[in-house]
């Protein structure tokens, strides 16, 4: 085999195909002529989707905010990764990594609905946004607008940013039930002034689950001049949008969470025309202008991860972002429906079906966030995560395509209990 050859040879292998996903195909063709919004009620195929993951009898887990576990299909391809790389070593890392790494992005591109010339691969939103925030062009009196409920990283690298060049944070606080698009709106627009320059904002609030209007947020505010950075992190796998429609100029995913790539992988799309004025993390050597990689220096890292990404998108495809999402929303609905208006119980998640997804919160009113996470697990074998800042306290619940509406049943009974 000749030099060419040999290295095309190992780029094949390590895009394997949907090799494991035979069961999932045959599954899902059954049911491909049922709308989706019906599919999300029947549990039948859903208790298939379960049996492709390995999953821990001991508690039920209502966690699956902070990392999706990921299927047995992708985790297969993952470990054939890491052996590969293994076997091909230092080869792999000097010939072969970057060619397989443009594919992934150029995959990825097409899932998001974007340019693979925007896109870079990152280890996580973190990583992602902080980037931005860090390296944007600030001058000393410049302002940034983004909410409390926003996470808590960024806010940080915001903090950072204003004690090294003097700018200054305006946050919002953004309600739990808002009654239309133009009220979020209009809470940012009154904290813009002459001298804002960024605005960061959830796409999908990480406590509460609320989807917020970003396609209107970047209207409103590029009228002004200002860019605008979204925060992504629990919306790529989760439910169907793209990236060029919502026309914001920054946007930062984490792709372990809801698409269910391995830990460690993550996305960054920026807009052309800013491509070449934030400073990279890692200085890069010089590049031809609006050349994205020139942010993308990372220095060696686990690149089987990377690879991993084709797999969890042929995934996601075959079940399908529509039935996933339709599913996750069903998911919601069916236990938030059951407590909403429940004396004791407060659901911190807007009601309207576009206002969120699969994630909600809930708490007792004489109960600290804590407390009822404690007693949840302790009592009832039921893993959430508590809450308790902003305007928000109550645990978080994130169910996923492999919950029972059973396992929800346990859920809306202790919450009845305890309330
Ligand atoms: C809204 C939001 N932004 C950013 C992050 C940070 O993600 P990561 O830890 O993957 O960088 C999270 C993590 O949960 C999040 O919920």
């Amino acid at each position: 085999m000749n030099k060419r050859d040999f290295i095309k040879n190992i780029s094949l292998t390590a895009l394997a195909s949907p090799f494991y996903l035979g069961a999932m195909n045959s599954w899902v063709k059954e049911v491909e002529h049922v709308p989706v919004k019906m599919l999300a009620e029947q549990s039948d195929f859903w208790l298939k989707i379960r049996q492709d993951y390995k999953l821990k009898p001991d508690y039920i887990n209502l966690e699956s905010g902070y990392y999706n576990i990921i299927p047995n299909s992708t985790l297969n391809h993952m470990m054939e990764h890491v052996k590969m790389v293994n076997l091909e070593g230092s080869f792999y890392m000097r010939k072969v990594q970057e060619e397989n790494k443009k594919k992934m992005v150029v995959k990825l591109a097409d899932l998001v609905g974007c340019s693979s010339n925007n896109l870079i691969i990152t280890r996580n939103t973190t990583e992602s946004l902080d980037m931005v925030i860090k390296g944007f062009p600030w001058k000393e009196g410049d302002e940034a607008v983004f909410a409390e409920q926003d996470y808590g990283a960024m806010k940080l690298m915001f903090d950072q940013v204003a004690k090294r060049y003097g700018i200054v944070n305006k946050v919002v606080s953004v309600m739990n039930h808002p009654s239309s698009d133009e009220e979020i709106v209009d809470l940012y627009a009154k904290a813009i002034t002459s001298r804002t320059k960024l605005l960061m904002v959830c796409h999908m609030i990480n406590i509460t689950g609320q989807i917020l209007p970003v396609k209107k947020i970047c209207k409103m505010a590029h009228k002004r001049g200002i860019q605008v950075m979204v925060d992504g992190a629990h919306c790529i796998g989760h439910f169907e949008f793209n990236i060029d429609d919502l026309d914001c100029d920054y946007y930062g995913s984490s792709l372990h969470k809801w698409l269910a790539v391995p830990l460690g992988t993550g996305l960054l799309y920026v807009k052309e025309e800013h491509i070449d004025t934030i400073w990279p993390i890692f200085a890069e050597s010089k590049r031809e202008k609006n050349d994205i990689s020139r942010l993308n220096h990372t220095g060696t890292h686990p690149v089987y991860h990377d690879l991993s990404i084709e797999n969890a998108i042929d995934y996601y495809k075959m079940l399908g972002g529509d039935r996933k999402e339709a599913r996750l929303r069903y998911l919601q609905e069916y236990w938030t429906s059951q407590v909403r208006g429940h004396s004791n119980i407060v659901v911190n998640t807007p009601e309207n079906s576009h206002r969120a997804c699969g994630i909600a919160n809930v708490g007792i009113k004489s109960m600290k966030p804590e407390e009822l996470a404690d007693r949840l697990m302790e009592e009832y074998n039921i893993f959430t995560v508590a809450i308790d800042y902003a305007n928000v306290k109550g645990c978080r619940i994130t169910p996923n395509v492999f919950t029972l509406t059973s396992e929800l049943d346990v859920f809306v009974n202790a919450l009845k209990d305890m309330s």
